[in-house]
């Protein structure tokens, strides 16, 4: 879905980035989202947070199937 459409930056794009440790300011750096109208400000730094939450639930999850279910389910 695109969600800057003056800079045709869509949601994957910003999610990708955002998983990729990147700020809100440094994906408006590199994609240019919310740099024209910014319309779409609200909903890209909606998206950026929401990947900034959901990352140490996914490190965590990683790092238990690291040492195997047995010491996941003690
Ligand atoms: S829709 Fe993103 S700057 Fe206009």
């Amino acid at each position: 879905m695109i969600v800057c459409v003056c800079n045709r930056v869509s949601d994957r794009d910003i999610v990708r980035h955002a998983h990729a440790g990147m700020s809100f300011d440094d994906i408006q750096l590199e994609l240019g989202v919310a740099t024209c109208c910014g319309c779409c400000e609200g909903c890209a730094r909606e998206l950026v947070a929401q990947c900034s939450s959901s990352h140490p639930v996914a490190a965590l999850r990683d790092a238990g199937a690291a040492h195997g279910p047995a010491q996941v389910a003690a």
